[in-house]
C-alpha cells in the first residue's frame, strides 16, 4: 500500500535569526524543502500534505514550483507537532494506508531509511520511529525504552530527567503509523509540557498506553541532523558535501582532493571525467564522460560534453554549452554560448550570448561585447573562424566560418566566410627615430639640471 506524506514547514525558524523562512534556507544549492520533496517524490507517495504557517506565502509558492501536486494546509498559528499533524488531517479524512510524517527542517534523509521503516510497519509495528544515536545529543527528543527494550516514549530535552537527557538514542522526527491511529492519537494529544505545545512525539506513550507496539528503525546520524541554527545549516551543507564527494568517487569520478569539491544538489558528473582541486559546482551542471575540469573552476547552469577541458580558473555561467573536445583556458568567462566540438578559448577572454562554430580558435583576450548598457546583443562565430587575440566583438556580429581578425581588432561589422577583418590602427615604422627622441629628452633633462645624465638619478 502507498503512503501518505505530510511534511512539516509551519515552524518560525527563530533560531536561524533571518528574513527567510527556514525551510528556504538552500543546502547544496536547493531549498531545505526540495531535498525534502526529492526524498518524497523518490516514495512515490499517494499523494503529499505540506503544513505552513510562518511566512506561509514564499513557502507554499517555492512548494508548488517544486511540486505541483502537493496539497497544502495551513497552521495558523503554531502549537507544536502535533497540533501541525492534527491541521493535516482534514486531508487525509479518506487514507486508511500509512502516513510518514517528515520535518522540512531535516533534509538529509535518504529513502532507503524510509523504505526500511515502512519494511517495520509491514513487518507488525504499529507505529514506526526514526532513532539515530549521537554523542552530541543536544536539544534533540530522547527515545526512552521499556523494561523490555521497546520504544515506550519520547521525551523532549526541555522536559526531560538527568537521566534521560543522558540518553543517546535520539528521535529524527520522522515516523510512520496507519493514518486511522494517527488520528485517534493525535486526537489525545495534550500541551502539558514545558513548552505548552502539542507534541508529536507523545503519541509514542499514546500507542503504548494502548497496549501498541512502537518500533525504532535506525539511520547514521547525517542523515538526520535537524537543521535549527546557522551552525546547523553548516553541519548540514558539510554532510551534504560529504555524501556527494563518496557518491561521485563511487561513480567512477576522479576527484584529485575531493574535500576541496562542492556540489549543488543536481551535479550530474560522468564516469572517468576527472574534476582538479577547489572547483566549484553551483545548480544545474552536467560534465559528462572523459572531461576534465582543472583547479580553481567556478561552473554553473552549464554543460561540459566528453573531452573537453576547462580550466584551470575558468568560470562557466548559465547557458554555457561546451561540445566535445573543446578548450576553454585560464581566465576565461563563458555565458550563455554554445561552443562547437573543438572549439578554442584559452586564455583570458569573454563570450557571452554567442555561437561559436566547430574548431573555432578565440585568442588570448578576445571579448564579445554583448551589451550595449541597455540590451544584450548575440554574436556568431562560424566554423573554423580564428579570432586575433585581444579582439572585441562588438555584437550583434556575425564572423563567418574560415574568416579571421587581426590581433587588436574592434570588429563592428559583420565578416564574411573565409575574409580576413583588420580593424585597428595601420602600424608606421620611422628609422632611428626611436634613438633621436631618447638623445633630445636626455639632453632637455640635463639642461633642466636634475640628473647627470647617467640614467641612474631618482628624478
Ligand atoms: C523536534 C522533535 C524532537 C526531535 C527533533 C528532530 C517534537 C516535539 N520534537 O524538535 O523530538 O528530536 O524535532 O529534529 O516533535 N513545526 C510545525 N508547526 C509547529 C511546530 C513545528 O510545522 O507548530 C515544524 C517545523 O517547521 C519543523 C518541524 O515541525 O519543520 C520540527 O519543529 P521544531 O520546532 O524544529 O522541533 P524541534 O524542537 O527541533
Ligand atoms: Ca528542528
Amino acid at each position: 500500500m502507498t503512503t501518505a506524506l505530510v511534511i512539516l514547514a509551519a515552524g518560525a525558524g527563530t533560531r536561524m535569526n533571518s528574513d527567510l523562512p527556514k525551510a528556504l534556507h538552500p543546502l547544496g544549492g536547493a531549498p531545505l524543502l526540495a531535498h525534502v520533496l526529492d526524498t518524497a517524490r523518490a516514495l512515490e507517495p499517494s499523494r503529499c500534505i505540506l503544513v505552513t504557517g510562518h511566512a506561509a506565502a514564499p513557502v507554499e509558492e517555492a512548494a508548488r514550483a517544486l511540486e505541483p501536486d502537493i496539497r497544502i494546509v495551513r497552521q495558523a498559528e503554531q502549537r507544536g507537532t502535533g497540533h501541525a499533524v492534527a491541521c493535516a488531517l482534514p486531508e487525509l479524512a479518506d487514507v486508511t494506508g500509512d502516513v510518514l510524517v517528515l520535518y522540512a527542517d531535516t533534509p538529509l534523509i535518504r529513502p532507503e531509511t524510509l523504505e526500511r521503516m515502512a519494511a517495520a510497519r509491514t513487518g507488525g509495528a504499529d507505529l514506526v520511529v526514526l532513532g539515530f544515536e549521537t554523542a552530541d545529543p543536544g536539544g534533540y527528543g530522547r527515545l526512552v525504552r521499556g523494561a523490555d527494550g521497546s520504544l515506550a516514549r519520547i521525551v523532549e530535552a526541555r522536559d526531560a530527567t538527568p537521566e534521560e537527557l543522558a540518553i543517546t538514542l535520539c528521535n529524527s522526527g520522522v515516523l510512520c503509523v496507519a493514518a486511522p491511529l494517527l488520528r485517534e492519537l493525535v486526537a489525545e494529544l495534550r500541551p502539558d509540557n514545558a513548552a505548552g505545545e502539542l507534541y508529536l512525539t507523545d503519541i509514542v506513550a499514546g500507542a503504548r498506553a494502548r497496549g501498541l507496539d512502537s518500533a525504532i528503525v535506525t539511520c547514521p546520524e547525517d542523515e538526520t541532523l535537524g537543521i535549527n541554527t546557522r551552525a546547523e545549516l553548516a553541519r548540514a551543507e558539510a554532510a551534504f558535501q560529504a555524501r556527494r564527494r563518496a557518491e561521485a568517487l563511487e561513480e567512477g569520478v576522479t576527484l584529485i582532493a575531493p574535500e576541496t569539491v562542492f556540489f549543488a544538489h543536481d551535479t550530474w558528473i560522468g564516469r572517468d571525467a576527472v574534476i582538479g582541486p577547489h572547483v566549484v559546482f553551483g545548480p544545474g551542471v552536467t560534465v559528462e564522460t572523459g572531461a576534465e575540469v582543472r583547479a580553481f573552476c567556478h561552473i554553473e547552469g552549464a554543460h561540459v560534453s566528453a573531452g573537453a577541458q576547462v580550466g584551470p580558473f575558468a568560470r562557466l555561467r548559465p547557458g554555457a554549452e561546451l561540445g566535445n573536445d573543446v578548450r576553454v583556458g585560464n581566465f576565461v568567462e563563458i555565458k550563455e554560448a554554445i561552443l562547437g566540438e573543438g572549439a578554442k578559448v584559452n586564455h583570458l577572454a569573454y563570450v557571452g550570448d554567442a555561437e561559436v562554430g566547430a574548431g573555432a580558435n578565440l585568442g588570448a583576450g578576445t571579448i564579445l561585447c554583448n551589451y550595449d548598457g541597455v540590451s544584450k546583443h548575440r554574436t556568431t562565430i562560424g566554423a573554423g573562424a580564428f579570432i586575433g587575440s585581444n579582439s572585441a566583438l562588438v555584437a550583434p556580429v556575425t564572423v563567418g566560418a574560415g574568416a579571421m581578425t587581426g590581433a587588436g581588432s574592434v570588429i563592428t561589422e559583420d565578416v564574411a566566410p573565409g575574409a580576413l577583418a583588420l580593424a585597428r590602427a595601420p602600424q608606421v615604422n620611422r628609422p632611428g627615430l626611436a634613438l633621436r627622441l631618447m638623445e633630445r629628452l636626455r639632453a632637455l633633462k640635463a639642461r633642466r639640471g636634475m640628473g647627470d645624465g647617467s640614467g641612474g638619478g631618482a628624478g
